[in-house]
């Protein structure tokens, strides 16, 4: 059994940005399960499937194969053996990942894969419910969380950097959105761990936040 950092939390809070630096410094494996629901939803996707046709989906979680590389120190998604890494990050994916993620089929699909890298390995792994569902033991548990605006201004910020036209309303408004459905399925909701130190980033530095975690392991 490996170390476990576990880091949970709404979209936008950073976590990527964190897991990533807390496992650079430690030499840990950095895992985004978000990414393995961004690849299972490109599955979705190519199918023509709707988000809401269930039985769809669960017929089509049995010939999805979600594995993960690791290529020069990243994280590469491959769904049956084509690596779709590069489109991971588009809008319509994390909507289809989000829509789809309450879906048990699909929760099951991708936890033996998340609990099996987490035995192998000295981890930091970001999600919803790492803390809660995936790994109830691990050594350091964080809800890492900040307030709609400020997740809308980073994410309004990225956009424009990559040269992407957005609307600021509509981002805090989609956040608030994906918010509202990470917390209230009935599956696996996000909610905090009981045993999770609360890290509210919104006034904090990204040096502030790796600091705060790397000093409870
Ligand atoms: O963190 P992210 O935006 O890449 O995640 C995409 C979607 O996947 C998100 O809307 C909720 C879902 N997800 C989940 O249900 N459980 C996880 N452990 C990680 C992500």
């Amino acid at each position: 059994m490996g170390y476990q950092i576990a880091i949970d939390g709404p979209a936008g809070a950073g976590k990527s940005t964190i897991a990533k630096l807390v496992a650079k410094k430690k030499g840990f494996v950095y895992v985004d399960t978000g990414a393995m629901y961004r690849g299972l939803a490109i599955h979705f996707l190519k199918k023509g499937i709707q988000p809401d046709e269930t039985e769809k989906i669960c017929k089509a979680c049995e010939d999805a194969e979600i594995t993960i590389k690791y290529q020069d120190g990243r994280q590469h998604i491959y769904l049956n053996g084509e690596d779709v890494t590069k489109k991971l990050r588009e809008e319509e994916v994390g909507n289809m990942a989000s829509l789809t993620s309450g879906i048990p089929a699909v929760r099951e699909k991708l936890l033996d894969l998340q609990r099996d890298l987490a035995e192998k390995e000295n981890v930091v792994m970001d999600g919803r419910d790492i803390g809660t569902n995936v790994l109830p033991h691990a050594n350091v548990k964080i809800f890492l969380t900040a307030s709609v605006d400020t997740r809308a201004k980073r994410r309004y910020n990225e956009l424009v950097e990559n040269g992407k036209k957005c609307n600021y309303e509509q981002i805090a408004a989609d956040i608030e959105e994906r918010d509202r459905r990470d917390m209230t399925r009935e599956v696996s909701p996000l909610c905090k761990a009981e045993d999770a130190l609360l890290i509210d980033s919104s006034d904090m530095t990204i040096e502030e936040v790796v600091e705060a975690v790397v000093g409870l392991i």
